[in-house]
């Protein structure tokens, strides 16, 4: 595309959105930040439409130009799925965050893509209701690009994936069209589940633009433990024991290590060492009902007494107070936060059979420390969804450049371990830019194949976030 012609093309755009909805250069460094600086964006335009005609105007003069689009919600994305580069348009969907609808007889909420998640959760809880969904950076990602990477976070356990609590959407489809599939059903066998497409797309299929959502009847009672444990194998043992005796109300179960702990206790602020000794693995368990009266304390002590007797955690504390429970969390969310303060960090997002967890962390520790002796593996995580954040942290005193270039040596290593297990080498945080060679090197031909032909029949332009995912 000549220069004329793309000034011509950006002015249309432009003229869409109007002045508001046109973020200047001079402020777009933000849309242009990746979140672990592996990668810088750019973009020929950044735009932030206010309404799905908008969104749809400016998609259509995008496909009629053939300029790429790159979808944007809250930028807090781990794969670099959001990353725009010179040549397209980076759509930002921020602006676009009301709540259309809450039927609360329907337990269900209509909003728009760009809602922040923790309004979204607000919305629920004034109206007594619960959208269950809740991660680290609920604070400014947005449902959209929530539903776009199919996020997991801390309550998958009980309530599912992001994909689990979709029940329509409203696209707009790379030709500049809009498919209205805002359904409120829990049922409707009705041909091809169209959404599903959607979901987890990362934006290569279309652009979300509001979404009707479940919700669930809000916990009355919350009880939430911070455990010590001796071996990785106990962690597992302990939920298989907390998720058959909590009665169906085990609503979290993260693992956390000491390494994490150390970190936390060195570079975070306000925190103390939970418990009385060191423990060289910690479970954050979280039971919850609905109902009141439901004597979850009394379950949540019979279970840890059992446990103690059978030597499986060796110590534990349980939340006395609301303002406990958020400090026993804040300790698990400032695992992510204040990782990269020990140095190079490669990063593993990965899932297997619940079942081999332990197994995995033992087998891949081991092959990495064996491959880079210091190495400092720091496993977290979603252990109850079979979720686990394999980090691994550079050797102390390491050059950390020269360590962060083995980025793909330590992958290789760590998804053959995971592929060998039936796992995956993207649990929750999605492909984009960062897995794109490895989906390639571990995908079925077929399933690639099969990738390829919808992203072909949906967006024969090519024009939909390029070059992610596939
Ligand atoms: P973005 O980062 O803006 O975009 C993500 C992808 O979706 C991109 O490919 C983008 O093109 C696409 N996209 C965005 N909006 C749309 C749209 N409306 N239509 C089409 N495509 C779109 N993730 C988890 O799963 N679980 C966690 O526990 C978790 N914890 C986190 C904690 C922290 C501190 C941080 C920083 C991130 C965490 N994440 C987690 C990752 C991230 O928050 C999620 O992936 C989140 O869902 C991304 O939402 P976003 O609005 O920021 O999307
Ligand atoms: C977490 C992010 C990294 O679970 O997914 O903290
Ligand atoms: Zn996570």
């Amino acid at each position: 595309m000549d220069t004329v012609a793309a000034a011509d093309i950006v002015a249309r755009l432009k003229s869409v959105v109007g002045p508001k909805g046109v973020v200047e250069t001079a402020d777009a460094e933000p849309y242009f930040e990746e979140r672990r600086g592996r990668y810088r964006g750019a973009a020929m335009v950044v735009l932030r439409p206010a309404s799905t005609d908008e969104v749809a105007k400016l998609v259509a003069i995008c496909a009629e130009a053939r300029l790429p689009i790159y979808p944007q919600g809250g930028n807090t994305g781990l794969s670099g799925g959001a990353v725009a580069a010179k040549n397209g348009a980076l759509i930002n969907l921020g602006r676009m965050n009301r709540i259309r609808a809450l039927d609360a007889l329907n337990f269900t909420i209509t909003a728009e893509a760009g809602c922040i998640l923790a309004e979204l959760q607000r919305a629920a809880e004034a109206a007594d209701r619960l959208f269950p969904l809740s991660l680290g950076a609920e604070g400014s990602c947005q449902i959209g690009g929530n539903l776009s990477t199919n996020a997991g976070g801390i309550n998958v356990l009980r309530y599912g994936n992001t994909r689990e609590l979709a029940l329509g959407l409203e696209v707009v489809l790379p030709d500049g069209r809009v498919w209205n599939g805002l359904r409120g059903l829990r049922k409707s066998n009705t041909g091809y589940d169209l959404k599903q497409l959607f979901i987890g797309a990362e934006g290569t299929l279309g652009i979300i633009t509001a979404a009707t959502l479940k919700l669930f009847p809000r916990p009355r009672e919350i009880e939430t433990a911070l455990l010590g444990l001796k071996r990785v194998e106990d962690v597992m043992e302990l939920f298989a024991r907390a998720r058959t005796a909590s009665g169906d109300q085990l609503t979290g179960f993260e693992l956390i290590p000491r390494i994490g702990i150390d970190n936390v206790l060195e570079h975070g602020e306000g925190f103390r060492e939970p418990l009385a000794a060191k423990h060289p693995w910690y479970a954050l368990l979280e039971i919850s009902s609905s109902r009141t009266g439901a004597q979850l304390r009394q379950a949540l002590e019979e279970l840890l007494e059992a446990a103690m007797a059978a030597d499986l955690v060796q110590d534990g504390i349980i939340a006395e107070s609301e303002a406990q429970r958020r400090e026993l969390w804040r300790i698990r969310a400032a695992l992510a936060e204040q990782q990269d303060k020990l140095g190079g960090s490669i990063k593993h997002d990965v899932s297997v059979p619940i079942s081999r967890v332990a197994e995995f962390i033992v087998k891949a520790c081991k092959a990495v420390s064996e491959r880079l002796p210091g190495i400092r593996p720091y496993p977290f995580g979603h252990v109850g969804d079979g979720n686990i954040h394999f980090n691994l942290t550079q050797p102390p005193g390491a050059d950390k450049a020269v360590y962060l270039k083995r980025w793909a040596e330590f992958n290789r290593i760590v998804h053959d371990i995971v592929v060998s297990l039936g796992g995956s080498i993207s649990a929750e945080h999605g492909i984009g830019l960062v897995r794109r060679d490895e989906l390639a090197h571990y995908a079925q031909p077929l399933e690639l194949e099969t990738m390829r032909r919808v992203k072909a029949a949906l967006d024969p332009g090519g024009i939909m976030n390029p070059g992610k995912v596939l």
